[in-house]
C-alpha cells in the first residue's frame, strides 16, 4: 500500500493529488487520481470561530450525510459523484470527478440558459423523489458537461427523509441564487418550476411536485412580506 500524499498530515490511501481547484470557507477541494481514476478530494478544515469540539461534530455530520446520500443516489442511477473513500476522523471524502464547468459559469456563457435551468428543475425533482433535499442548491453545486448533462454535487447539508418545507426551501434557495447571480434571465423561475413539475413521475409515497411548488410559492410570499 502506498501513501503518496499526506495532505495536512492525514494519510489518503491510493491518492495522488494534482491541484487545488477550490478553496472554500469550509473545505479545500483538490483534483487528482485514486487507483488511476479521475477523482476529487474534499478536505474539510476547522473554522476558527467555532469550538474545536463543535467543529469536529459538524465535520463528521456533514461528511457522513454526504457519503450516505452519494451511496443511495448511485443505487438510483442519479447523476452525482461515486463515493470512493471517506475518513470521518480526519475530515475528508474522496469521490469521482466530473469533467465540465459549474452551471454558474455555463449560465454566464448564455448558451441556451433557460433549457439548462429547466433541466436543472427536473434533476431536483428526481433528487426529491429519491428522498433527499439538497440544502444548498446554488448554481455552483451543479456541473454541466460537454453534452449538457447536469451532475449534482455537495450534499453535506442534505436531509434524509426531508419534510415538505425542506423541499420548498431547496427551490427557494435556488430562486434566490438565480435572482442574485443570474438576474438577466427574468423567466428563470418559471423554467425551474416547469422543469420540476414536468419531471414528476407520480411515484407513490413521494410528496407531489404540485405540493412542493405550492409550498415554494408560500415561502416566496413569506420572504417578500418580511423583506
Ligand atoms: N465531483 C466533482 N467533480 C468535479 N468538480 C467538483 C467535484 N466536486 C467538487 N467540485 C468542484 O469544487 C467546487 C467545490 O466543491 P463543493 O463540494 O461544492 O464544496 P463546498 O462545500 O466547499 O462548496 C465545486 O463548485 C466544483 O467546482
Ligand atoms: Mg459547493
Amino acid at each position: 500500500m502506498s501513501y503518496p500524499n499526506t495532505m495536512g498530515g492525514a494519510e489518503i490511501p491510493m491518492w495522488i493529488d494534482e491541484k487545488i481547484i477550490h478553496l472554500g470557507a469550509e473545505a479545500t477541494v483538490t483534483s487528482g487520481s485514486w487507483l488511476g481514476k479521475s477523482a476529487i478530494l474534499k478536505m474539510r478544515h476547522p473554522r476558527g470561530y467555532r469550538s474545536p469540539k463543535l467543529d469536529r461534530k459538524l465535520t463528521r455530520q456533514r461528511l457522513s450525510v454526504e457519503a450516505r446520500v452519494l451511496g443511495k443516489l448511485q443505487l438510483n442511477d442519479f447523476s452525482s459523484p461515486v463515493l470512493f473513500d471517506l475518513d470521518l476522523e480526519n475530515g475528508w471524502i474522496l469521490m469521482s470527478r466530473f469533467e465540465g464547468i459549474t452551471l454558474y459559469e455555463s449560465l454566464n456563457q448564455a448558451i441556451e440558459p433557460l433549457e439548462k435551468i429547466r433541466s436543472f428543475g427536473g434533476l431536483i425533482r428526481k433528487l426529491h423523489e429519491i428522498g433527499f433535499s439538497h440544502g444548498d442548491l446554488t448554481t455552483h453545486n451543479v456541473l454541466i458537461d460537454e453534452n449538457n448533462n447536469l451532475h449534482l454535487i455537495d450534499f453535506g447539508l442534505s436531509r434524509i427523509l426531508p419534510e415538505l418545507e425542506h423541499l420548498g426551501l431547496d427551490l427557494q434557495v435556488l430562486h434566490e441564487c438565480l435572482t442574485a447571480s443570474h438576474s438577466e434571465y427574468e423567466n428563470a423561475v418559471d423554467e425551474l418550476i416547469y422543469g420540476y413539475l414536468n419531471a414528476d413521475s407520480g411515484l407513490l409515497g413521494s410528496i407531489s411536485s404540485k405540493d412542493v411548488i405550492f409550498r415554494f410559492n408560500e415561502i416566496r410570499g413569506r420572504v417578500r412580506y418580511h423583506a
